[in-house]
């Protein structure tokens, strides 16, 4: 018998997404989240919790054969909340544990990356059978960097840096069609379809949203903005998506 799927940051861009995939797909799903569940109708089940405190976590994994991975704190927290789901997943049986993360995060020195890259290895060492899949910055994030300076007269790009966004539904096709498949590890990394500055990227938002503002182009220092100037987090080679930042922009 098949068993529920729980698919933790099931609230989050991506998460809400690939619920829905798993949905459309005719599994159960169970989200964990640490809002109350909310009083309409939902599809699929819900626990509240929190992975950085462990509360929740093993009524979450109870009875699952796969979860999906996408919470996230944004920040070094992201490796204690991972160790904990996997700790707690081994407690209940060995689901296939499905993990996302981002590409090029050995070359950029990020400290978000580096917990990315920690959280990793506790994935791979978990004792669960796992897969990993990294993309590149999601549409959404490379638009609300500009989108949070709408009430500055002047929006700061970072000069030299380029991004390589990609569409969180696509993201999530492959994620739930991974969650669905068999334990494969690393596979390979996702890009979106344009490599664009981050200027460039910037006028798009403002084009989009009507704006009119002045780019300041700044040249941050430090080990990060330089491995960003690189290209460290770009995958030319898996340019794989196909929705482009302007369709994502003209489609909101
Ligand atoms: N954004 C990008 O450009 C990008 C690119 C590549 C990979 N990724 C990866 O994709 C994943 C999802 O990113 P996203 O942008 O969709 O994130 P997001 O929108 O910020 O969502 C974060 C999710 O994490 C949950 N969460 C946060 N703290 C939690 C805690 N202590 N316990 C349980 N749940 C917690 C939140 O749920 P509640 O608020 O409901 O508790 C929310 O659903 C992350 O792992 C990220 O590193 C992101």
């Amino acid at each position: 018998m098949r068993k529920t799927i729980l698919v933790t940051g099931g609230t989050g861009t991506l998460g809400r997404v690939v619920v829905q995939r798993l949905l459309d797909a005719g599994r159960e799903v169970r989200v964990l989240s640490r809002r109350p569940r909310p009083a309409s109708h939902l599809p699929h089940e819900w626990v509240t919790g929190d992975l950085r405190t462990g509360a929740g976590t093993d009524a979450a994994v109870s009875g699952v054969d796969t979860i999906v991975h996408c919470a996230t704190t944004l920040g070094r927290k992201d490796v204690v909340v991972t160790r904990r789901l996997a700790e707690a997943a081994l407690r209940h049986g060995t689901p296939h544990l499905v993990y996302i993360s981002i590409a090029g995060i050995e070359q950029v020195p990020l400290p978000y990356y580096r917990s990315k890259l920690e959280a990793e290895r506790v994935v791979v060492d978990s004792g669960l059978p796992w897969t990993i899949l990294r993309t590149t910055q999601f549409h959404d994030l490379v638009a609300k960097m500009t989108e949070v300076q709408r009430f500055s007269p002047v929006i700061a790009v970072l000069a030299g840096v380029s991004f390589q966004p990609i569409d969180v539904r696509e993201v999530a096709d492959r994620l739930a069609e991974l969650a669905l498949g068999a334990p494969a590890g690393r596979v390979p990394d996702m890009g979106g379809p344009e490599i664009r500055s981050h200027r460039d990227l910037a006028r798009a938002v403002l084009r989009a949203t009507g704006r009119r503002r002045l780019l300041l182009p700044l040249r941050l220092p430090g080990a990060t903005f330089a491995g960003y100037r690189s290209g460290g987090h770009l995958i030319p080679g898996r340019a794989v998506g196909r929705i482009t930042f302007d369709e994502f922009l003209a489609g909101r």
